[in-house]
């Protein structure tokens, strides 16, 4: 009988202890969970948290575990208390990868204003990614506008490479000026201006270099490159003695603006250098002026000076590009950015590019987008620095940055380490 008492006895005992130690286990576990929880550490807590679940199914099912009402509550609370952080944590979780993509975004873009020296030009810069001193430049040059711009189209509107290069084909007159083009009372400097335009004395040319004067070329070696093309083309007052190395030494063409022209202090009557190739010289109009506009109203006077040169060196061929073709390019340069674009006439280096594009089959672009050896110097023949020579102040240098991106027909490679980007001629496009 005794043994028959113990065996009824024992499980009824072990059964008390056992639920007793149950419950309280159970609970421990659910509020050690919450507290390791709580501090991420939940990984420690696998098998606690299977005892967790039983804890629910005991208050779902109204066991014979006896909880006080205050216990329930404490315990329905906790859950609660758990899935709101739960929530949070996936909210915040959400919101720092949103965070992280758009900083990893936000450093690409901002990568040419300030880790300029890892990366190539991007297509797509916007005045978000420029220094807040040439955000302020570009919006007092914007509240000047003293070309008086207003355009018309839409901005954004030209995509895709074939676009552009049709539009600049079909709507850029980049002929040069001659005499008849000009009314009767111009007369006085026009008549030195060359009997045809550039376009009819040279019918085509192969391949063309345009040799952009930025400080990045320095240290190039580029130079034998550059000598290996059918013409090249420099801008204003750049050299290629003591720089033949970097920059070549062959000079066909050679792009002026009317301010190097016009203001005596700059040399060019004296300077030797200007004597060599064939001359070019563009000033910039009033937005959407005509010619005879332009002449009662240049940009710089040069008129009189353009006449004294052509008399002194009748032999060196020296043109005038039509004024108009200036802001015929920056609508187009406009069309191919979203946002307002500088009201300023295009720069010299990109009116070249489109002229070289209108003799040639092909054109090389060195160091307009900027290689490798990106600097603020603006010039490789000066010490003068300036984040606004490669970004654009006056001219909406950025934006034309990014249509040559686009127009690229090489590889960021030959960017990243020649600053050479290779552009079609236009006279083959089917349009
Ligand atoms: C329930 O929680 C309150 C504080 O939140 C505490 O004062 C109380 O003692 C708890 N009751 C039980 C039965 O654990
Ligand atoms: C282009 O401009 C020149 C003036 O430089 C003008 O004579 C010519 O007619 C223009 N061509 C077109 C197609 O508008
Ligand atoms: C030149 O002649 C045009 C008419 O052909 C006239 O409109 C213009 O005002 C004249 N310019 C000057 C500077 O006299």
């Amino acid at each position: 009988m005794g043994t028959v008492y113990k065996y009824k006895i024992l499980p009824n005992i072990m059964a008390r202890y056992i639920s007793k130690f149950t419950v309280m286990f159970v609970i421990l576990c659910t509020f050690g969970f919450f507290f390791l929880d709580f501090y991420g550490k939940s990984k420690f807590l696998d098998s606690c948290t299977t005892k967790k679940v039983h804890a629910r199914q005991f208050l779902a099912s109204k066991s014979e575990v006896e909880l006080t009402q205050d216990e329930k509550n404490n315990l329905s609370e906790e859950i609660e208390r758990k899935k709101e952080i739960e929530r949070k944590i996936t909210i915040v979780r959400a919101e720092a990868e949103h965070l992280a993509k758009s900083r990893q975004k936000q450093l690409v873009q901002s990568r040419w204003g300030r880790y300029n020296r890892y990366g190539v030009w991007n297509e797509h810069m916007s005045s978000k990614d420029i220094l807040p001193r040439l955000q302020v430049v570009k919006k007092s040059y914007q509240s000047m506008n003293k070309y008086k711009v207003k355009f018309q189209g839409k901005p954004g509107q030209l995509c895709t490479p074939q676009e552009l290069l049709c539009a600049i084909k079909n709507k850029v007159n980049m002929s040069t000026l001659v005499r008849a083009d000009l009314p009767q009372n111009a007369s006085s400097w026009s008549q030195y201006l060359p009997i045809k335009t550039l376009q009819e004395e040279i019918k085509s040319l192969g391949k063309c270099a345009v040799v952009s004067s930025a400080g990045s070329i320095k240290y190039s070696s580029l130079g034998q490159e550059i000598d290996a093309h059918d013409a090249v083309l420099r801008f204003n007052a750049a050299p290629t003695r003591g720089h033949q190395d970097d920059v070549g030494t062959k000079t066909t063409f050679r792009l002026l603006n009317s301010q190097l022209v016009s203001r005596p202090e700059l040399k060019f009557f004296e300077d030797p250098l200007y004597k060599e190739g064939t001359l070019l010289m563009w000033d910039p109009s009033q937005y959407q002026a005509d010619l005879d506009q332009w002449h009662r109203n240049p940009d710089y006077m040069f008129f009189e000076r353009y006449s004294t040169y052509r008399r002194k060196n009748p032999d060196q061929m020296f043109y005038v590009l039509n004024p108009q073709a200036a802001w015929q390019l920056w609508d187009i340069i406009q069309q191919n950015s979203p946002e307002d674009i500088h009201p300023g006439p295009p720069s010299s280096g990109f009116l070249g590019i489109l002229l070289m594009m209108n003799l040639c089959n092909q054109v090389d672009v060195y160091e307009f987008l900027p290689s490798r050896r990106q600097t603020d110097f603006c010039h490789y023949y000066e010490i003068y620095q300036d984040r606004a020579c490669t970004l654009g102040a006056y001219h909406p240098l950025m934006y034309e940055k990014n249509l040559v991106k686009k127009l690229n027909l090489g590889d960021d490679n030959s960017i990243y380490h020649f600053g050479k980007v290779t552009v079609p001629g236009l006279r083959g496009l089917q349009c």
